[in-house]
């Protein structure tokens, strides 16, 4: 049993297929990302079709869960000496105890563990200067009841699956994220499924179907129009 900040919740590291770590949630029979590849998954979906597909020079990104801190990680290591602000939110922070078993692996070197550490030991709810042009917020809140100032770039939508917590994929939650981008802004998911494509759809994002990553034929890029 490990300790998740303010709830004992049992959790397990897990190695997906292409080397990279990922936790287990026993309880919810869920993880925290494809067990085809975590880090595969990441860099397709928020990376490559999200970070990477907008050339501003400065960027405002959004997460949704913030967990691990792989989707932070990897924004930093390809913004190529972009401005981002980086807002990450979690509900349920994780212990460094289980960032220390995540990182434990061969994948991560020794300056890039410490990069995790400080990602995780910083504090919530403060701005601060991570790495040079990245600027980082880790807020702890729960999506559905937070106030969203807006004006971002980029929205990570990296919740638990839709069926696992269908309350993350509701109307109100997109309508809160179409209204918290810039028009042009851009939301990616590793989700595809027509309910929550229509979802999207109703709060007046344009949404794509691109192809997937290992194991998922399609992932979703939704636009809120200019
Ligand atoms: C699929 S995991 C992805 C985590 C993260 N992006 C990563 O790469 O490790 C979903 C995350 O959403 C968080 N979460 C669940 N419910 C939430 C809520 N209501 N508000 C904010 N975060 C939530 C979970 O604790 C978990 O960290």
């Amino acid at each position: 049993m490990i300790m998740i900040r303010n709830i004992k919740r049992e959790i397990e590291v897990k190695e997906s297929e292409d080397g990279s770590p990922t936790l287990f949630v026993p309880e919810l029979d869920e993880h925290y990302h494809s067990t085809k590849g975590a880090l595969t998954e990441s860099m397709h979906v928020f990376i490559n079709a999200g970070l990477l597909c907008n050339d501003a020079h400065q960027l405002r990104i959004l997460e949704i869960g913030f967990g691990t801190g792989l989707n932070a990680f990897l924004t930093a290591k390809y913004a190529y000496g972009k401005d981002v602000f980086y807002h990450g939110l979690e509900k349920y922070p994780l212990e460094m105890s289980v960032i220390n078993q995540l990182i434990s692996c061969d994948l991560y070197n020794d300056i890039e563990k410490e990069q995790f550490r400080e990602l995780h030991q910083s504090a919530w709810g403060e701005s601060y200067l991570w790495r040079p042009h990245f600027n980082m917020l880790k807020q702890e809140v729960d999506l559905l009841t937070v106030t969203l100032l807006g004006d971002y770039d980029l929205v990570f939508f990296d919740a638990f699956a839709p069926d696992k917590q269908p309350e993350m994929w509701s109307l109100d939650v997109f309508s809160k994220l179409f209204s918290a981008l810039k028009p042009g802004g851009v939301l990616t998911t590793y989700c595809a499924k027509g309910e929550v494509r229509r979802t999207m759809m109703a709060c007046g994002f344009a949404v794509e179907r691109l192809p997937g990553p290992p194991g998922k034929r399609q992932m979703m890029r939704a636009t809120k129009p200019m």
